[in-house]
Protein backbone atom coordinates (compact mmCIF):
# COMPACT_ATOMS: atom_id res chain seq x y z
CA UNK A 1 0.00 0.00 0.00
CA UNK A 2 1.26 3.44 -0.92
CA UNK A 3 1.05 6.26 2.39
CA UNK A 4 -0.70 9.25 0.03
CA UNK A 5 -0.86 11.61 2.12
CA UNK A 6 -4.76 11.47 2.17
CA UNK A 7 -7.06 14.18 4.18
CA UNK A 8 -9.89 12.60 5.40
CA UNK A 9 -12.07 12.76 8.66
CA UNK A 10 -12.65 10.45 11.16
CA UNK A 11 -13.71 10.70 14.54
CA UNK A 12 -12.64 9.26 17.82
CA UNK A 13 -15.81 7.77 19.54
CA UNK A 14 -16.39 7.41 22.78
CA UNK A 15 -17.69 4.07 24.32
CA UNK A 16 -20.58 5.82 25.60
CA UNK A 17 -22.49 5.85 22.71
CA UNK A 18 -25.55 7.84 24.20
CA UNK A 19 -22.94 10.49 25.63
CA UNK A 20 -23.22 13.44 22.91
CA UNK A 21 -20.24 15.71 24.64
CA UNK A 22 -17.39 13.04 24.44
CA UNK A 23 -18.21 11.32 21.12
CA UNK A 24 -16.10 13.22 18.69
CA UNK A 25 -13.13 14.73 17.68
CA UNK A 26 -11.53 15.35 14.60
CA UNK A 27 -8.64 13.44 13.53
CA UNK A 28 -6.79 14.34 9.83
CA UNK A 29 -5.68 10.60 8.55
CA UNK A 30 -3.44 9.36 6.84
CA UNK A 31 -5.43 6.60 4.99
CA UNK A 32 -3.69 3.62 2.89
CA UNK A 33 -4.90 4.14 -0.63
CA UNK A 34 -3.64 0.54 -2.90
CA UNK A 35 -2.03 0.84 -5.52
CA UNK A 36 -3.68 -0.55 -8.62
CA UNK A 37 -1.63 -3.85 -9.06
CA UNK A 38 -3.04 -4.18 -5.13
CA UNK A 39 -7.16 -4.11 -5.77
CA UNK A 40 -9.02 -6.35 -7.78
CA UNK A 41 -10.52 -6.10 -11.82
CA UNK A 42 -13.28 -3.68 -12.23
CA UNK A 43 -12.23 -1.25 -9.10
CA UNK A 44 -12.42 2.51 -9.74
CA UNK A 45 -10.46 5.16 -7.95
CA UNK A 46 -11.85 8.12 -7.53
CA UNK A 47 -10.19 11.65 -6.35
CA UNK A 48 -12.95 13.15 -4.41
CA UNK A 49 -13.81 17.14 -4.84
CA UNK A 50 -16.79 17.41 -3.00
CA UNK A 51 -18.97 15.24 -0.84
CA UNK A 52 -22.19 16.64 1.78
CA UNK A 53 -23.57 16.24 4.84
CA UNK A 54 -26.72 14.28 5.27
CA UNK A 55 -28.66 13.72 8.71
CA UNK A 56 -27.57 9.65 7.88
CA UNK A 57 -23.49 11.28 8.11
CA UNK A 58 -24.26 13.23 11.15
CA UNK A 59 -25.59 10.03 12.79
CA UNK A 60 -22.78 7.87 11.02
CA UNK A 61 -20.15 10.51 12.45
CA UNK A 62 -21.47 10.37 16.33
CA UNK A 63 -21.50 6.20 15.71
CA UNK A 64 -25.17 5.75 15.66
CA UNK A 65 -24.89 1.97 15.57
CA UNK A 66 -27.81 1.63 12.93
CA UNK A 67 -26.05 4.08 10.33
CA UNK A 68 -22.08 3.82 11.26
CA UNK A 69 -21.12 -0.66 10.50
CA UNK A 70 -17.64 -0.20 11.21
CA UNK A 71 -15.67 1.82 13.46
CA UNK A 72 -13.71 3.74 13.19
CA UNK A 73 -15.34 4.75 10.00
CA UNK A 74 -15.10 7.78 7.29
CA UNK A 75 -18.90 9.16 6.96
CA UNK A 76 -20.09 10.73 3.70
CA UNK A 77 -22.63 9.09 1.74
CA UNK A 78 -22.22 11.69 -1.12
CA UNK A 79 -19.49 11.92 -3.32
CA UNK A 80 -18.04 13.20 -6.75
CA UNK A 81 -15.37 13.68 -9.00
CA UNK A 82 -12.79 12.09 -11.30
CA UNK A 83 -12.02 8.95 -12.49
CA UNK A 84 -7.78 9.18 -11.23
CA UNK A 85 -7.41 5.16 -12.09
CA UNK A 86 -9.22 2.65 -13.41
CA UNK A 87 -9.17 -1.27 -13.62
CA UNK A 88 -12.58 -1.25 -15.40
CA UNK A 89 -13.34 -0.98 -19.24
CA UNK A 90 -16.78 0.96 -18.18
CA UNK A 91 -15.01 3.58 -16.84
CA UNK A 92 -11.86 5.67 -18.67
CA UNK A 93 -9.87 7.78 -16.81
CA UNK A 94 -10.86 11.58 -16.95
CA UNK A 95 -14.60 10.86 -16.56
CA UNK A 96 -16.37 12.94 -13.75
CA UNK A 97 -18.74 10.47 -11.71
CA UNK A 98 -20.95 10.44 -8.78
CA UNK A 99 -20.43 7.46 -5.75
CA UNK A 100 -23.65 5.45 -4.90
CA UNK A 101 -24.28 2.66 -3.11
CA UNK A 102 -25.96 2.25 -0.07
CA UNK A 103 -22.80 0.63 2.08
CA UNK A 104 -20.67 4.11 0.85
CA UNK A 105 -20.35 5.78 4.27
CA UNK A 106 -22.26 3.15 6.20
CA UNK A 107 -20.32 -0.01 5.86
CA UNK A 108 -17.59 0.92 3.98
CA UNK A 109 -15.80 4.17 4.39
CA UNK A 110 -17.38 6.76 2.88
CA UNK A 111 -17.02 10.45 0.85
CA UNK A 112 -15.34 12.76 3.19
CA UNK A 113 -12.18 11.70 2.22
CA UNK A 114 -9.57 12.47 -0.85
CA UNK A 115 -9.53 9.16 -2.99
CA UNK A 116 -11.58 6.34 -2.75
CA UNK A 117 -11.35 2.62 -4.59
CA UNK A 118 -14.73 1.57 -5.34
CA UNK A 119 -16.33 -0.98 -7.46
CA UNK A 120 -17.78 -0.01 -10.83
CA UNK A 121 -21.37 -0.67 -10.52
CA UNK A 122 -21.44 1.99 -7.48
CA UNK A 123 -20.44 4.81 -9.57
CA UNK A 124 -22.85 7.16 -11.77
CA UNK A 125 -22.28 9.61 -14.71
CA UNK A 126 -22.28 13.61 -13.06
CA UNK A 127 -25.77 14.51 -15.16
CA UNK A 128 -24.78 16.66 -18.45
CA UNK A 129 -23.90 20.45 -17.33
CA UNK A 130 -23.90 19.35 -13.69
CA UNK A 131 -20.87 20.05 -11.86
CA UNK A 132 -19.37 17.45 -8.32
CA UNK A 133 -20.13 20.64 -6.16
CA UNK A 134 -23.94 20.83 -7.51
CA UNK A 135 -24.69 17.14 -7.58
CA UNK A 136 -23.00 16.73 -3.97
CA UNK A 137 -25.62 19.78 -3.42
CA UNK A 138 -28.56 17.42 -3.94
CA UNK A 139 -26.81 14.89 -3.15
CA UNK A 140 -28.85 11.87 -1.26
CA UNK A 141 -31.47 14.51 0.10
CA UNK A 142 -31.97 15.14 -3.76
CA UNK A 143 -32.15 11.87 -4.95
CA UNK A 144 -34.84 11.11 -1.89
CA UNK A 145 -36.97 14.38 -2.66
CA UNK A 146 -37.21 13.24 -5.89
CA UNK A 147 -38.21 9.56 -5.43
CA UNK A 148 -40.89 11.03 -2.45
CA UNK A 149 -42.40 13.22 -5.80
CA UNK A 150 -42.09 10.48 -8.18
CA UNK A 151 -44.55 8.54 -5.74
CA UNK A 152 -46.66 11.14 -5.31
CA UNK A 153 -47.04 11.19 -8.94
CA UNK A 154 -47.69 7.74 -9.38
CA UNK A 155 -50.28 7.65 -7.11
CA UNK A 156 -52.17 10.58 -8.04
CA UNK A 157 -51.84 13.23 -5.57
CA UNK A 158 -50.89 16.46 -7.88
CA UNK A 159 -52.90 19.12 -9.15
CA UNK A 160 -55.50 18.08 -6.03
CA UNK A 161 -58.32 20.52 -4.67
CA UNK A 162 -55.91 20.36 -1.14
CA UNK A 163 -52.23 21.27 -0.90
CA UNK A 164 -49.37 19.40 -0.86
CA UNK A 165 -47.72 19.06 2.90
CA UNK A 166 -43.98 18.99 3.46
CA UNK A 167 -42.81 18.11 6.85
CA UNK A 168 -39.27 18.75 8.27
CA UNK A 169 -38.93 21.69 5.77
CA UNK A 170 -36.22 23.67 6.78
CA UNK A 171 -33.86 20.56 6.00
CA UNK A 172 -32.19 19.23 2.96
CA UNK A 173 -34.82 16.53 1.71
CA UNK A 174 -37.92 19.14 3.28
CA UNK A 175 -35.99 22.15 1.22
CA UNK A 176 -35.68 20.81 -2.00
CA UNK A 177 -39.22 18.57 -2.51
CA UNK A 178 -40.56 22.06 -1.54
CA UNK A 179 -38.62 23.74 -4.74
CA UNK A 180 -39.05 20.97 -6.90
CA UNK A 181 -43.10 20.52 -6.14
CA UNK A 182 -44.00 24.29 -5.98
CA UNK A 183 -41.42 26.07 -8.60
CA UNK A 184 -41.12 23.02 -10.87
CA UNK A 185 -44.35 21.43 -10.79
CA UNK A 186 -46.57 24.39 -10.02
CA UNK A 187 -47.97 22.57 -7.04
CA UNK A 188 -49.54 24.43 -4.04
CA UNK A 189 -47.38 23.26 -1.05
CA UNK A 190 -47.19 23.69 3.12
CA UNK A 191 -44.17 23.34 4.59
CA UNK A 192 -44.08 23.02 8.63
CA UNK A 193 -41.14 23.49 10.52
CA UNK A 194 -40.56 23.65 13.73
CA UNK A 195 -37.87 26.95 13.40
CA UNK A 196 -40.58 29.93 12.84
CA UNK A 197 -37.35 31.89 11.45
CA UNK A 198 -37.62 29.58 8.40
CA UNK A 199 -40.48 31.14 7.55
CA UNK A 200 -39.61 34.01 5.08
CA UNK A 201 -37.04 31.39 3.56
CA UNK A 202 -39.93 28.61 3.12
CA UNK A 203 -42.17 30.93 1.44
CA UNK A 204 -39.15 32.20 -0.72
CA UNK A 205 -38.97 28.28 -2.29
CA UNK A 206 -42.72 28.38 -2.82
CA UNK A 207 -44.48 27.42 0.28
CA UNK A 208 -47.99 28.97 0.06
CA UNK A 209 -48.36 28.35 4.05
CA UNK A 210 -45.78 27.66 6.54
CA UNK A 211 -47.13 25.39 9.55
CA UNK A 212 -45.51 25.66 13.10
CA UNK A 213 -44.67 21.76 13.66
CA UNK A 214 -46.32 22.71 17.28
CA UNK A 215 -49.42 23.50 15.71
CA UNK A 216 -49.42 21.04 12.79
CA UNK A 217 -49.46 17.94 14.87
CA UNK A 218 -51.92 16.29 16.35
CA UNK A 219 -51.43 14.46 19.71
CA UNK A 220 -55.32 13.35 20.13
CA UNK A 221 -56.16 9.43 19.20
CA UNK A 222 -58.66 10.48 16.95
CA UNK A 223 -58.52 7.87 13.78
CA UNK A 224 -59.58 10.16 11.47
CA UNK A 225 -58.44 14.21 11.39
CA UNK A 226 -60.56 16.79 8.85
CA UNK A 227 -59.11 15.98 5.20
CA UNK A 228 -56.47 18.99 4.85
CA UNK A 229 -54.03 17.78 2.15
CA UNK A 230 -53.63 15.84 -1.11
CA UNK A 231 -51.06 14.01 0.42
CA UNK A 232 -47.24 14.95 1.47
CA UNK A 233 -43.64 14.15 1.89
CA UNK A 234 -42.73 12.89 5.67
CA UNK A 235 -39.34 13.75 6.38
CA UNK A 236 -39.68 13.37 10.33
CA UNK A 237 -41.44 10.34 11.04
CA UNK A 238 -43.47 10.17 14.87
CA UNK A 239 -46.38 12.45 14.98
CA UNK A 240 -46.25 14.67 12.25
CA UNK A 241 -46.24 11.15 10.02
CA UNK A 242 -49.31 9.93 11.74
CA UNK A 243 -50.90 13.15 11.45
CA UNK A 244 -50.65 13.47 7.85
CA UNK A 245 -51.51 10.38 7.06
CA UNK A 246 -54.86 10.97 9.07
CA UNK A 247 -55.89 14.69 7.51
CA UNK A 248 -55.17 13.43 4.13
CA UNK A 249 -58.03 13.82 1.45
CA UNK A 250 -59.87 10.85 -0.13
CA UNK A 251 -57.29 8.55 -2.22
CA UNK A 252 -53.93 10.85 -1.65
CA UNK A 253 -50.10 9.47 -0.74
CA UNK A 254 -48.14 10.31 1.75
CA UNK A 255 -44.35 9.55 0.86
CA UNK A 256 -42.64 8.93 4.25
CA UNK A 257 -38.84 9.10 4.45
CA UNK A 258 -36.85 10.09 7.93
CA UNK A 259 -37.56 9.67 10.92
CA UNK A 260 -35.59 12.67 13.23
CA UNK A 261 -38.75 12.70 14.81
CA UNK A 262 -39.05 9.27 16.20
CA UNK A 263 -39.71 5.71 14.43
CA UNK A 264 -43.03 4.89 15.83
CA UNK A 265 -46.20 4.81 13.87
CA UNK A 266 -49.10 4.11 15.32
CA UNK A 267 -52.37 4.35 13.64
CA UNK A 268 -56.01 2.75 12.63
CA UNK A 269 -56.76 1.34 9.51
CA UNK A 270 -59.27 3.78 8.66
CA UNK A 271 -57.07 6.07 6.60
CA UNK A 272 -56.66 3.61 4.36
CA UNK A 273 -60.30 1.67 4.30
CA UNK A 274 -62.17 4.93 4.47
CA UNK A 275 -60.22 7.45 2.36
CA UNK A 276 -57.97 5.28 0.29
CA UNK A 277 -54.64 6.64 1.84
CA UNK A 278 -51.36 5.40 0.34
CA UNK A 279 -48.40 5.48 2.53
CA UNK A 280 -45.50 5.00 0.55
CA UNK A 281 -42.40 4.42 2.22
CA UNK A 282 -38.95 5.51 0.17
CA UNK A 283 -35.90 3.70 0.42
CA UNK A 284 -33.39 6.11 -2.13
CA UNK A 285 -31.08 2.49 -2.10
CA UNK A 286 -32.97 0.60 -3.69
CA UNK A 287 -32.88 1.95 -7.21
CA UNK A 288 -31.02 0.19 -10.58
CA UNK A 289 -28.22 2.30 -11.24
CA UNK A 290 -30.39 3.04 -14.68
CA UNK A 291 -33.54 4.17 -12.44
CA UNK A 292 -30.58 6.20 -10.66
CA UNK A 293 -29.13 7.75 -13.33
CA UNK A 294 -32.31 8.88 -15.48
CA UNK A 295 -33.33 10.30 -12.01
CA UNK A 296 -30.37 12.26 -11.74
CA UNK A 297 -31.02 13.74 -15.30
CA UNK A 298 -34.31 15.20 -13.91
CA UNK A 299 -33.31 16.45 -11.14
CA UNK A 300 -30.18 18.56 -13.07
CA UNK A 301 -32.98 19.31 -15.76
CA UNK A 302 -36.90 19.77 -15.68
CA UNK A 303 -36.23 19.21 -11.64
CA UNK A 304 -33.25 21.16 -11.24
CA UNK A 305 -33.89 23.17 -8.00
CA UNK A 306 -31.77 25.94 -8.37
CA UNK A 307 -32.93 28.16 -5.66
CA UNK A 308 -31.43 25.27 -2.76
CA UNK A 309 -28.39 24.67 -4.81
CA UNK A 310 -27.46 29.01 -4.72
CA UNK A 311 -27.94 28.68 -1.08
CA UNK A 312 -26.21 25.33 -0.27
CA UNK A 313 -23.53 26.25 2.13
CA UNK A 314 -19.90 25.44 0.97
CA UNK A 315 -17.37 23.77 4.01
CA UNK A 316 -13.76 22.25 4.69
CA UNK A 317 -13.06 18.90 6.47
CA UNK A 318 -12.10 21.30 9.79
CA UNK A 319 -15.81 22.34 9.98
CA UNK A 320 -17.28 19.30 9.40
CA UNK A 321 -17.38 18.57 13.67
CA UNK A 322 -19.63 21.89 14.08
CA UNK A 323 -22.15 20.74 11.25
CA UNK A 324 -22.56 17.40 12.40
CA UNK A 325 -23.73 18.91 15.65
CA UNK A 326 -25.74 21.28 14.03
CA UNK A 327 -27.63 18.58 12.35
CA UNK A 328 -27.90 16.10 15.59
CA UNK A 329 -29.16 19.00 17.38
CA UNK A 330 -31.55 20.82 15.08
CA UNK A 331 -29.64 23.89 13.86
CA UNK A 332 -29.51 23.76 10.60
CA UNK A 333 -31.16 25.01 7.52
CA UNK A 334 -30.63 22.98 3.78
CA UNK A 335 -27.87 21.95 2.22
CA UNK A 336 -24.19 21.82 3.30
CA UNK A 337 -21.10 20.84 0.79
CA UNK A 338 -17.83 19.56 2.09
CA UNK A 339 -14.91 20.59 -0.45
CA UNK A 340 -11.95 18.20 -0.24
CA UNK A 341 -8.77 19.62 -1.11
CA UNK A 342 -7.10 18.59 -4.59
CA UNK A 343 -4.76 16.15 -4.02
N1 LIG B 1 -35.49 6.94 3.14
C1 LIG B 1 -34.41 7.35 2.51
O1 LIG B 1 -33.97 6.76 1.53
C2 LIG B 1 -33.72 8.58 3.01
C3 LIG B 1 -32.74 9.23 2.27
C4 LIG B 1 -32.21 10.43 2.74
C5 LIG B 1 -32.64 10.94 3.96
N2 LIG B 1 -33.55 10.24 4.67
C6 LIG B 1 -34.06 10.74 5.96
O2 LIG B 1 -34.79 11.91 5.68
C7 LIG B 1 -34.69 12.78 6.78
C8 LIG B 1 -34.22 14.14 6.29
O3 LIG B 1 -32.88 14.01 5.85
P1 LIG B 1 -32.01 15.31 5.60
O4 LIG B 1 -30.66 14.87 5.21
O5 LIG B 1 -32.79 16.27 4.77
O6 LIG B 1 -31.91 15.87 7.09
P2 LIG B 1 -31.86 17.34 7.63
O7 LIG B 1 -31.29 18.27 6.62
O8 LIG B 1 -31.22 17.24 8.97
O9 LIG B 1 -33.39 17.71 7.80
C9 LIG B 1 -34.20 17.07 8.74
C10 LIG B 1 -35.26 18.04 9.21
O10 LIG B 1 -36.11 17.34 10.12
C11 LIG B 1 -36.49 18.20 11.18
N3 LIG B 1 -35.96 17.64 12.44
C12 LIG B 1 -34.67 17.45 12.78
N4 LIG B 1 -34.57 16.90 14.01
C13 LIG B 1 -35.82 16.73 14.43
C14 LIG B 1 -36.40 16.19 15.61
N5 LIG B 1 -35.65 15.72 16.60
N6 LIG B 1 -37.74 16.14 15.71
C15 LIG B 1 -38.49 16.58 14.70
N7 LIG B 1 -38.02 17.13 13.55
C16 LIG B 1 -36.70 17.19 13.43
C17 LIG B 1 -35.87 19.55 10.90
O11 LIG B 1 -36.81 20.30 10.13
P3 LIG B 1 -37.70 21.49 10.75
O12 LIG B 1 -36.93 22.10 11.87
O13 LIG B 1 -37.92 22.39 9.60
O14 LIG B 1 -38.96 20.83 11.22
C18 LIG B 1 -34.70 19.20 10.03
O15 LIG B 1 -34.30 20.28 9.26
C19 LIG B 1 -33.75 12.13 7.78
O16 LIG B 1 -34.52 11.45 8.76
C20 LIG B 1 -32.98 11.15 6.94
O17 LIG B 1 -32.49 10.07 7.69
C21 LIG B 1 -34.09 9.08 4.23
Amino acid sequence: MSQIPQVSVSFEVNTDRNDPEAIVQQRVLELPVPTPDQVPDGQVLVAISHSSINYKDALAAVAHPGVARKLPLVPGIDAAGTVVASKSTRWAIGTPVMISDESFGTTQDGGWRQLAWVPHDWLLPLPPGMTPAQACGLGTAGITAAWSIQALIEHRSLNREYPLLVTGASGGVGSLAIEILAKRLGQRVTAVTSKILQESRLLGLGAENVLLRADFEDNTTRSLLSMRWAGGIDTVGGTGLNTLVRSTADAGCVAACGMAGGTDLILSVYPFILRGVILYGIDCTRYSQPEKTVMWQRLASDWLPSQVLQETQTIGLDQVPDRVFALIENRHSGRCVVELPTI
